[in-house]
């Protein structure tokens, strides 16, 4: 496991824009496994910024989101889908045909499950996958519990998670109880994982899921037995961890 620390969020977004781009100049045809949240928008702004200035090409990259909301349209502003294109995909080259997120108006859970489990499998494997972390150690919206779920579920959402992603909704109401999202299984079959953390309010996690046990009451924790792992974290976030 390599950690970059980086001074602040602007600087961990280009070390991490950094990585991501040496995965598409070294593979165009990669599979990017890509997340939602606070953490990934200043990395995908600066994507963006290095496409415009024709140092990056999108075209033949394939993306797989990690998870969705069960029960949101793609046009609804809250949706993931609607996150990434207004904060990545309008704003580069990618075919859209060839970006992937759970269908959250799928209300078939195992339908929607399977067919995001057979698109992952046909796409041959996640060359990179990017994550945030959750307050309370979850990674996609795979949340604590009793044991690592493997692919693609359903999941109910803690309401540690609920009250965490509120801000983004007119009131706690709105925010969706259910999520479909990538399993363990699925994360932890990526080539390359790139963990990206910002903030004090993540030091405490950061600090158990990289040095305490491994255990689903910490889905992150799981990391430490993938063997291409990244780390890319702030002064904040690295504040508990011993230098
Ligand atoms: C959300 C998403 C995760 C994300 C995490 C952290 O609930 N499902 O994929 O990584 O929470 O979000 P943020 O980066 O806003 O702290």
């Amino acid at each position: 496991m390599i950690i970059y620390k980086a001074a602040d969020y602007h600087d961990m977004s280009r070390k991490a824009a950094n990585i991501i781009s040496a995965q598409i100049i070294m593979k165009p045809d990669c599979v990017l496994g890509l997340a939602t949240g606070s953490s990934p928008v200043g990395t995908y702004k600066q994507l963006i910024e290095w496409y415009e200035k024709g140092d990056l090409d999108f075209s033949k990259v394939t993306s797989i989101n990690l998870d969705e909301y069960k029960g949101l349209s793609p046009d609804s502003d809250q949706s993931y889908r609607y996150f990434m294109n207004n904060n990545l995909f309008d704003h580069i080259n990618i075919d859209k045909s060839r970006t992937f997120v759970p269908n959250g108006l799928e209300s078939d859970a195992r339908k929607a499950c399977n067919d995001y489990n057979n698109i992952i499998a046909n796409s041959g494997g996640i060359d990179l996958q990017l994550l945030g972390l959750g307050h309370n150690g979850h990674i996609g919206f795979n949340e604590p519990g009793e044991a690592f779920e493997k692919e693609t579920h359903c999941v109910n959402l803690t309401e540690s998670t609920i009250e965490a992603n509120k801000r983004f909704f007119a009131s706690e109401a709105d925010v969706p109880r259910q999520a479909y999202t990538m399993g363990i299984k699925n994360i932890m079959q990526a080539k390359k994982i790139l963990v990206i953390v910002s903030g004090e309010s993540k030091a405490a996690i950061l600090k158990e899921v990289l040095y305490g046990p491994i255990t689903p009451a910490v889905p992150a924790s799981i990391l430490q037995l993938h063997n291409d792992v990244t780390i890319v974290a702030d002064e904040a976030a690295l504040s508990l961890i011993p230098q």
